[in-house]
């Protein structure tokens, strides 16, 4: 009877453990991370995922070591992935105070997350300087893990990180994300991430295309983009920068969203015209002039060159071709030198395991390097006298230094 009971309290213990591995049961927040749906010095949006059945969303934060928490409710919606179904919890705290340091923790007010902090940006524009990562995709997420800390613990002072799109191999499988989200862990909970959604964040464990539900889930982003694209496409401002944030996927969104790249350059042009930062910024996962060797996606140059010309974009950043590069100023497809006008064209590399060892420099390139040893990262630094930017290998290897100043 004793090795009876024994062999039944092994047995729910077993399953037990088997049932909080399994993403739909587990009852404390995990992949935690911060983004901006609002306005960087007064609002923080933070996201985290738990199991099904817990439904309460809950931040409890404070400025640190002074005033009492404050609790506040959020958003819970139920999610379903190759997983199982999970619930995305998001919660947008508003009436920060600027350059404030908080502490924060999330849960349902039984189970919570440890502590992290985040900090909010100025109330006017200072000096800053953020992180950029191309395609982190893979099967495997360690060297992502290595590259993404790396880089902040050189650059502890970054505000921000960006991803230029193909976070993960396949956007409909819950695993990567979660290696994905793991692998940033201390980071993506300490300082908000801007992302750029990629044409891998529509593919499902059979290689199909699918609508990006679980990137949508995930990201919470400006809601200020054209109708079928929001949270896709959007715009925020940090500093004396414009951020604007373009969607790629013709081929594999046009079917649920048609006319999305006219829908994109009427808002783009509405965007553009709108600010009056001193620097603009455009990023979009597809380069609108490629490294590969084949043509690139003429339907994006075609739509967005004449804009990025007419409002006087200072660089364009783009990921997909696993190099990195950076044009002449091009201005109406043409060039001539370092010194010429138009806008940069960036090509960001890689920050995860995935190389294409088919790109060629082109004619437009003023600096080239395939990071087929060793990952890249960026750093991008802002005043309203210049844009610095400068791109490293894994090892801190200056691989180029780009600066633009004002006029
Ligand atoms: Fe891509």
């Amino acid at each position: 009877m004793r090795r009876k009971a024994l062999w039944s309290a092994m047995m729910i213990a077993a399953l037990l453990a088997y049932g909080m591995t399994r993403p739909g049961f587990v009852p404390w927040p995990r992949h935690v991370m911060l983004t901006w749906t609002g306005a960087p010095a007064t609002t923080q949006t933070i996201t985290w995922h738990t199991g099904r059945y817990t439904t309460e969303s809950r931040v409890e934060y404070t400025e640190s070591g002074q005033a009492p928490a404050v609790t506040l409710s959020g958003t819970a919606k139920q999610v379903e992935t190759d997983g199982g179904v999970i619930t995305v919890h998001s919660v947008e705290v508003t009436e920060l105070k600027p350059a404030t340091h908080y502490r924060y923790r999330v849960g349902d007010g039984l189970f919570w997350s440890p502590y992290h902090n985040f900090t909010t940006a100025p109330a006017e524009a200072r000096p800053f300087k953020f992180l950029l990562f191309g395609d982190s995709q893979g099967d495997s997420y360690g060297l992502w893990q290595e590259t993404v800390h790396t880089a902040y613990a050189r650059n502890r002072d970054a505000v921000f990180m960006l991803n230029i799109g193909d976070l993960v191999d396949i956007g409909l499988s819950y695993r990567q994300w979660t290696q994905w989200f793991q692998a940033g862990r201390d980071i993506v909970d300490t300082i908000p991430v801007v992302a750029v959604m990629g044409n891998h964040e529509t593919y499902t464990t059979k290689w199909e295309i699918a609508q990006p539900l679980l990137y949508t889930a995930f990201f919470q982003f400006p809601g200020n983009g054209p109708e079928g694209l929001k949270g896709k496409v959007y715009s925020f401002d940090y500093g004396d920068a414009h951020f604007s944030i373009l969607d790629s996927q013709v081929q594999e969104e046009e079917a649920w969203i048609p006319q999305m790249l006219t829908l994109q350059k009427d808002w783009l042009e509405k965007d553009l015209a709108g600010t009056d930062k001193r620097w603009k910024l455009v990023f979009i996962h597809r380069p609108v002039y490629h490294n590969r060797a084949s043509e690139g996606d003429q339907d994006l140059r075609e739509t967005f060159t004449p804009l990025f010309d007419r409002y006087q974009v200072d660089a364009v950043f783009a990921g997909h071709d696993h190099v990195y590069a950076r044009s002449y100023p091009l201005a109406g497809g043409s060039w001539s030198d370092e010194q010429g006008t138009g806008p940069v064209y960036f090509t960001l590399g890689r920050s995860g395991i995935r190389t294409f060892a088919r790109t060629q420099p082109k004619a437009w390139n003023a600096a080239f390097y395939n990071p087929l040893d060793q990952p890249d990262y960026l750093t991008i630094e802002v005043s309203d006298q210049k844009v610095l930017v400068q791109v490293f290998k894994l090892n801190g290897e200056l691989i180029d230094r780009w600066s633009k100043t004002a006029y």
